[in-house]
């Protein structure tokens, strides 16, 4: 069986919808979910899946201890869903292409520091943008600058508030997240 391991700082919305894709997997399978806050919504949901959990501190991250724990489960793939901490070059290097982002958003556009959460849906209705969508890609060591994987887009002319924009993009995260996952493990 192929490893995934999750990266999420907040709900979870989209660490549940993959764990819930690849319960039905032979091939691959969530193994553990790794989250920087323990107040985090998306430790409920590990619990509720049976899910290994690990907290951790951002110096956690930054020095061994985050890599220390990877190296133990030697994962196929490292998902960062909703994970809001900038991911360390020392992770990445030891995972060449193995470490993929969901950015809310159709990148290069409302990308960088600062811009993650509802932080982007309120930059896009500021700017009166017809359409929002989302980007998969790979993770570098520059926030949200690795190579895209895929872009998916949808109209928000109806929406007049960032809480219906971030319902649209929602919906297109659980949407697309899973398969894509599934089709990046399945050619790896
Ligand atoms: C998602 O919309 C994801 O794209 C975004 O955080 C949200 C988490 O939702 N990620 C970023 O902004 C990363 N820069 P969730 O916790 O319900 O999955």
């Amino acid at each position: 069986m192929k490893k995934i391991v999750l990266f999420a700082s907040g709900n979870g919305s989209n660490a549940e919808k993959i764990i819930l894709h690849f319960k039905k997997s032979t091939f691959a399978n969530v193994v553990t979910i790794f989250t920087n806050n323990p107040d985090a919504k998306v430790l409920e949901k590990a619990k509720n899946h049976q899910m290994e959990a690990v907290i951790f501190t951002k110096s956690d991250l930054n020095n061994d201890f985050v890599l220390q724990k990877l190296k133990k489960i030697d994962p196929d793939l490292i998902v960062l869903a909703g994970f809001l901490l900038k991911f360390p070059e020392s992770i990445i290097n030891q995972y060449p292409n193995k470490v993929i982002n969901i950015h809310p958003a159709l990148l290069p556009k409302y990308g960088g520091k600062g811009m993650y959460g509802m932080n982007v849906h309120k930059a896009v209705l500021e700017n009166n943008e017809k359409e929002t969508g989302i980007t998969i890609h790979y993770v570098n060591e520059h926030y949200d600058e690795g190579e895209y994987i895929s872009q998916h887009k949808v109209s928000i002319e109806d929406c007049v508030s960032a809480e219906e924009i971030a319902n649209k993009v929602h919906q297109l995260e659980h949407e697309y997240f899973p398969t894509i996952i599934e089709q990046l493990i399945t050619n790896h």
